[in-house]
């Protein structure tokens, strides 16, 4: 199933979301756009599928997978929904949050997607490539974005290309990704909610919904095992919260630092989400030894931003 990447035209088109299907339906992997980033798709009932999903990322077998699913109907095949998660799902679906909810008894996935917890994410994307391919295969799919376990992730079909080398599958290219971040996600704790992962849908945004604020994280235990201290990481320093060009170093601006590029020169915080990822790769693949960070507020989707920011500036 991993075609080398000279052999992968890239396709599109409801053909190539057809020759997608069929691809997964026999235990294939196929990187797939969403409107946060591009995942990594399998049909997530097929254990030998996730399997090579967790081989083909280098991704620890302790950190779980999110399951995409066309609808909410789907979705509670597999996780069960109080009142809270299905308020949530009917406000933000299809959209870029993920619920953590309890698996159904009979919840048909393979035990390597939640790596053992009794526990399920799952997530209805909007991207109409990804509807297409959810409906005409019938499967959920387990996507965990498409990188290389740790580094920075794909917000267009070349970063895949980019990021997993010889090991990238079929690409389907759905060109950039929308939000460009990771979905925020939210794990439902009885009657409250706790956001696990900040992103697009925001704190502000769910508490609107719930009339309820988020629960604040519990410190010890490690809830979403993806978000450990170092991730997204570039193959160079990061330094944050600079304002001056420094030598040898790429400055990505924001608002009124100007910077090699900036990720917003407005100041516009989504559209900064939406470039701050492609941007990581540029001042990645640039002729400095160093990546510096303009201020970002921690406002709205800026808390999304600055989280990110944070592991891959963070070395361990
Ligand atoms: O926007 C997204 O969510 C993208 C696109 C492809 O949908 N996917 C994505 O997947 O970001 P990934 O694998 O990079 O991040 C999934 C996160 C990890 O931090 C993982 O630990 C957490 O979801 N997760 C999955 N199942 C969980 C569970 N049962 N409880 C807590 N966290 C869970
Ligand atoms: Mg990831």
């Amino acid at each position: 199933s991993n075609d080398h990447i000279d052999d992968n035209a890239r396709r599109y088109g409801t053909q190539a979301i057809t020759a997608a299907a069929e691809r997964l339906k026999v235990g294939g992997l196929v990187a797939v756009p969403t409107e946060t980033v591009y995942g990594l798709a399998a049909d997530s009932t097929n254990a030998g599928a996730i399997a090579d999903i967790y081989r083909t990322k280098g991704r620890p077998d302790f950190n779980p997978l999110i399951v995409h699913v066309p609808s909410i109907t789907a979705a509670k095949k597999l996780g069960m929904f109080n009142v809270l998660a299905e308020k949530l799902a009917k406000d933000f679906w299809p959209g870029p949050l993920t619920l953590v909810v309890p698996k159904t008894k009979d919840c048909p996935v393979a035990e390597a997607v939640t790596a053992g917890l009794d526990t399920i994410a799952l997530r209805c994307p909007a991207h109409p490539m990804m509807r297409e391919l959810l409906e005409i295969s019938g499967l959920f799919l387990a996507a965990p974005s498409a990188n290389r376990s740790g580094g920075i992730s794909p917000t267009m079909a070349d970063h895949v290309a980019r990021s997993l080398g010889n090991a990238a599958p079929l690409i389907l290219d759905g060109g950039r990704c929308q939000s460009g971040i990771e979905s925020t996600i939210v794990a439902i704790r009885g009657n409250d909610y706790q956001i696990l992962r900040p992103g697009p849908i925001t704190a502000e945004n769910l508490q609107n919904t719930t009339s309820q604020e988020a629960v604040s994280q519990r410190s010890t235990a490690v809830e979403a095992p993806g978000q450990l201290a170092s991730h997204y990481a570039p193959s160079k320093p990061v330094h944050l919260n600079i304002s001056q060009a420094q030598p040898d170093t790429y400055l990505i601006g924001f608002g009124l630092v100007a910077g090699d590029s900036s990720l917003s020169p407005s100041g516009d915080l989504a559209e900064a989400a939406a470039n701050l990822f492609a941007t990581l790769h540029v001042a990645d693949a640039s002729d400095r030894s160093q990546i510096a960070v303009a201020p970002i507020p921690d406002a709205g989707i800026g808390a999304a931003l600055n989280d990110r920011l944070r592991r891959a500036a963070h070395q361990d």
